[in-house]
């Protein structure tokens, strides 16, 4: 069957592969799923793969097959699954579990191994393929009334666990009451944040550079949040209106960014770090008044990534409650479909080239 495979380490490696059809014989315990592929999902980390600036083969393959935005359907599980049956639609977790106490008790996203398996960007391959299995423990039941929310299902995850995170880590407080967060960044990462930050109650602006009107800025302000462009205000002028946010959560891919927000956080806040960036930038920052702000205002700075099963249902709850508060919103972010595993090219030149995209996107196959 066909997949769409990289070579790390070569740059602009992208191509198409034949690899052998998956069997639940893989999974002699019983568990095994096998799905049929109906979409995948890319971003700026298969961008990064694609550029060779991240991710790796498995051990003993030149190649890696991309894809860890997964929406599909169940074609045939083994005879000791419980959780989903033939024709439910599912999507997969992204990492696997290494040998951590964290990865032994189902919270492989926090695990304490350097080395970390990551299907699609590392050490594993993903789901840019005809069909897949995995072990139950790892497929998620996607409701059939947000199918068409589809290839977001990972990336609200991610969100999700961001969120969700900040709000566990908050704790420390005893009470805590955020009123006001700011997103940096208006991608689909930005975009699901300002959601679920929404559905706790918070003031959310979402901010990034392209001003108004714009897809991004119509999908925020959907959503009943506020939609800033720094070409157009300034964000020491934001702060003089709604005062220093309780929380931000930065997705912009900037690392440049992510630091220069430590300079807006109000007192015993949060900044939430969620950018992958695989270069080597370097920037020049005021760090003795942001490190004097920082400790007398007691505020913490938290990095998160992927996601769990358990980040996932939430999300998913998250997508079902935001598409009934703001109908027809979240589908937005689904900007660029490409259809068929042949046409790989025109999907990494829509993700390299293709400035207003949220999300490209492959239809691999009908139900
Ligand atoms: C993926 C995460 C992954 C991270 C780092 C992101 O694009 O969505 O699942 O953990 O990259 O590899
Ligand atoms: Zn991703």
């Amino acid at each position: 069957m066909k997949a769409v495979a990289v070579t790390p380490g070569t740059p602009n490696s992208v191509h198409l592969k034949d690899i052998p059809m998956p069997s639940l014989d893989k999974y002699p315990n019983g568990k095994g799923v096998l799905v049929k592929v109906l979409k995948v999902g890319v971003d700026a980390t298969d961008k990064e793969i694609n550029d060779a600036l991240y991710g790796n083969s498995p051990p003993g393959d030149d190649h890696l097959v991309l894809g860890h935005e997964s929406f599909g359907i169940v074609e045939e599980v083994g005879p000791n699954v419980t959780k989903v049956k033939k024709g439910d639609y599912v999507t997969a977790t992204v990492r696997r579990p290494g040998g951590s106490i964290y990865d032994q008790i189902g919270t492989y996203d926090m695990t304490s191994e350097e080395t970390y398996y990551e299907r699609g960007i590392n050490l594993l391959h993903g789901y840019m393929t005809e069909y897949f299995v995995d072990e139950e423990d790892y497929i998620v039941k996607i409701p059939p009334g947000l199918k068409h929310l589809h290839v977001l299902m990972e990336p609200m995850s991610c969100a999700a666990k961001a969120v969700q995170q900040a709000f566990e880590v908050q704790r420390r407080m005893k009470v805590w009451r955020p009123k006001v967060a700011w997103v940096m960044g208006a991608g689909q990462i930005g975009l699901l944040s300002t959601l679920t930050l929404k559905l706790r109650g918070l003031q959310v602006y979402t901010i990034a550079r392209s001003p108004a009107p714009s897809l991004k800025a119509e999908i925020t302000e959907g959503m009943e949040a506020t939609y800033i462009s720094t070409k157009e205000r300034s964000l020491e002028d934001l702060v003089a209106e709604t005062g220093k946010p309780d929380i931000i959560v930065e997705a912009t891919g900037s690392s440049v960014i992510a630091f220069e927000s430590m300079k807006y956080l109000g007192l015993n806040g949060v900044l939430v770090l969620t950018s992958i960036t695989g270069s080597d930038t370097k920037h020049e920052l005021p760090t003795d008044k942001i490190n004097i702000e920082w400790v007398l205002g007691n505020k913490l700075l938290l990095g998160s990534v992927n996601a769990n099963s358990e980040h996932f249902e939430a999300g998913i709850k998250d997508l079902a409650l935001g598409d009934v508060m703001f109908p027809n919103v979240i589908q937005k972010i689904l900007t660029n479909p490409v259809d068929g595993l042949d046409n790989y090219q025109e999907l990494i030149r829509l993700l390299v080239e293709e400035k207003s995209a949220l999300k490209v996107y492959m239809n691999v196959a009908d139900e």
